[in-house]
């Protein structure tokens, strides 16, 4: 989740250095840090601050530092508070070797208790000043630095990608990675080093993947790389086409609206670019006609906002291409038995297409020999990368942690990929998968139509009135749990109220011993009319408690909307198992307005990073 970037060459590094950190604050925004070789006196000097980037840039401009070779770090604590202290980069004793840090070193107490029992000093509370001790430490005693790096990391445990900089070798950089994502940009006499290749590209389109397990010694003009066992490795270097497009709020207050009302655009967007896709489809998902008429299950894995389109999609893929499926968190598949089935299609859903978990789910499978697709929104994510097959959304970059744009077009993809399994099973005929296309754009507009209709009333009556409420309840059965799931993750990251959602149905198992006049209760109808009368009694059982009920419905649902304090309709009509890409434009603009009346920092919530690269 943390940034690190690197330079070495002919240029200021600081400039390099704070453009790439900008670009990929999106990772982690806790406290920010810079160290170079002072061009002058060839000194190792640093500045930190805690907080976001901007704090760290305007400290630089009181005291400036700069040099030709440098290290830059974002945070998103793990270890340690979010002190100045506690922000990258981490020295050892004599100050001369530094270290920036994304990952978590899992064994870095005992290595701590080892350093300190031989007369080493501990500055900060994080693992990773565990690293620049350990180099201090075997510099002492060996000069062969791959030999060194290969006895550091052989001690490390856990998930890394770090860069170390020193006075010792003051004309290289030296990059480690283990599991965490590390590239290298190469220039004409300059190098950048970075988290993701989005913070060099318009620089260089050369990269080099520093791969697994493995490390390099970077120069101005050279790479040599090894793997842990200290062997030189071939450096494979490959063409980037990542064009990094700056995103701007062209006069929306956050991000997260800016996202909201740019729904529409990115679903014609994935669904036309889905339309045209027919002809390179299957080398696409890395599968062949047969192969795709073959499965017999889906099993989704995923992580928070992903994980709800996922179970969005086990309705379209059960009622649409008649599969099994099964979703699966990420972080909870990798520990869990596994057992192995026969055409089976593992799609593995994440927006920045580089959440660990996700990623290391999807190794995992990999490993077994099964067929694997990402959907994702980033077409150079790792996870495309090492998946066997992959679609995209078109959402454009997503710059608010919360996922709004990204979800929406995931719904779309998904709706779309059943259609087109289904249409390959024979299930429908090819002017189905037409209609499923323009359903989609259809819904897009009664999308961005309907929140337009209620932006208004809930700008001036709801969000002032639900913006006082600490707690929250949201309801929905069938394809409306999973988007009661979302909205209350959703009023959870941006807006800081305590949201907990339940199938309607297990309300009577326990939470309704919660419900009183102090606790709104968000219910997310259905339009399946059986489902809907169950709903129905399942608010007359809220409202006989006190509890102050909203509704989110559909056309001719008045029954529902007149036991509702506060009710909002999706007049036109929509296919049922659209409802709710129909229905989620209006709940994240409540969301985000209930956010802003409570003073949240909307698009850069606490505690949290857009990517999530740590397990
Ligand atoms: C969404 O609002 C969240 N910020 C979060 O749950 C997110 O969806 C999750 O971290 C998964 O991210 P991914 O889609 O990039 O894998």
């Amino acid at each position: 989740m943390c940034t690190v970037v690197g330079y070495i060459g002919k240029s200021f590094c600081s400039t390099f250095i704070f453009e790439g950190l900008a670009r990929l604050e999106y990772r982690g925004y806790d406290s920010a840090g810079f160290a170079c070789i002072d061009s002058v006196n060839k000194k190792l000097v640093c500045s930190k601050a805690s907080g976001q980037l901007s704090n760290l840039t305007e400290s630089l401009k009181k005291n400036p530092i700069d040099g030709f070779t440098g290290i830059g770090h974002t945070r998103w604590s793990t270890h340690g508070d979010f002190s100045r202290n506690n922000a990258h980069p981490h020295f050892d004793c004599s100050q001369t070797i530094s270290v920036v840090h994304n990952g978590i070193i899992e064994n870095y107490n005992i290595l701590k208790t080892q350093l300190q029992s031989s007369g080493h000093i501990f500055y900060s509370d994080t693992d990773t000043e565990v690293i620049s001790h350990m180099f201090e430490f075997f510099l002492t005693s060996d000069t062969v630095l791959p030999r060194v790096v290969a006895d550091v990391v052989r001690l490390l445990e856990g998930t890394y990608a770090f860069i170390v900089m020193s006075q010792i070798f003051a004309e290289q950089l030296l990059v480690v990675r283990k599991k965490s994502p590390l590239c290298i940009g190469i220039g004409d006499g300059e190098m950048f080093i970075a988290s993701d290749v989005i913070a060099f590209a318009g620089k260089t389109d050369k990269v080099f993947f520093l791969p697994d397990e493995s490390f390099a010694f970077v120069s101005k003009d050279g790479i040599h790389a090894y793997d842990f066992y200290g062997n030189e490795l071939l450096v494979e270097i490959k063409s980037s086409t990542v064009v990094f497009e700056r995103s701007e709020k062209n006069g929306y207050e956050h991000f997260m609206l800016k996202e909201i009302y740019e729904q529409k655009n990115a679903i014609t967007k994935t669904v036309e670019s889905l339309s045209r896709s027919d002809s390179f489809l299957c080398d696409q998902l890395g599968l062949s006609v047969q192969a795709l008429c073959d499965i017999q299950k889906i099993c989704f894995i995923a992580c928070g906002t992903s994980c709800h389109a996922a179970r969005i999609a086990q309705f379209f893929f059960e009622s649409i291409s008649q599969l099994p499926v099964d979703v699966q968190l990420a972080s909870e598949f990798r520990y869990k038995s596994f057992f192995p089935e026969k055409n089976t299609v593992y799609i593995v859903i994440s927006q920045s297409g580089e959440t660990a978990d996700a990623l290391e789910a999807l190794r995992l499978i990999n490993t077994h020999g099964l067929h694997t697709i990402a959907i994702t929104n980033v077409a150079t994510s790792t996870i495309v990368r090492e998946a066997g097959g992959f679609l995209l959304t078109c959402a454009g970059p997503e710059v608010a942690v919360a996922s709004t744009k990204a979800f929406s077009t995931q719904l779309a993809v998904l709706y779309w990929f059943a259609h087109r399994i289904a249409l390959e099973k024979k299930l429908i005929e090819s002017n189905d998968l037409s209609q499923a296309e323009e359903n989609l754009l259809t819904v897009a507009t009664i999308l961005e139509s309907s929140l337009e209709r209620y932006k208004y009333e809930i700008d001036h009556v709801q969000a002032r009135h639900y913006a006082c409420y600490d707690k929250a309840i949201f309801l929905g059965r069938h394809i409306s749990y999973p988007l009661a799931m979302e909205s209350a993750l959703k009023l959870k990251e941006v807006a800081y109220v305590f949201a907990e959602s339940y199938p309607a149905g297990e309300l009577k198992h326990g939470p309704l011993a919660l419900v009183d006049n102090t606790m709104p209760v968000y219910i997310l109808s259905h339009q399946d009319s059986l489902i809907y009368q169950k709903l129905v009694s399942n608010a007359h059982e809220v409202k006989a408690r006190g509890g102050r009920l909203i509704v989110f419905a559909y056309a001719g649902q008045k029954e529902l909307c007149d036991l509702a304090e506060a009710f909002f309709v999706i007049t036109h009509d929509v296919p049922p198992l659209l409802g709710p890409l129909a229905m989620i434009g209006v709940l994240q603009y409540f969301v985000y307005a209930v956010a802003k009346e409570r003073g949240c920092p909307i698009d850069k919530p606490r505690n949290l990073a857009k990517s999530v690269t740590v397990e």
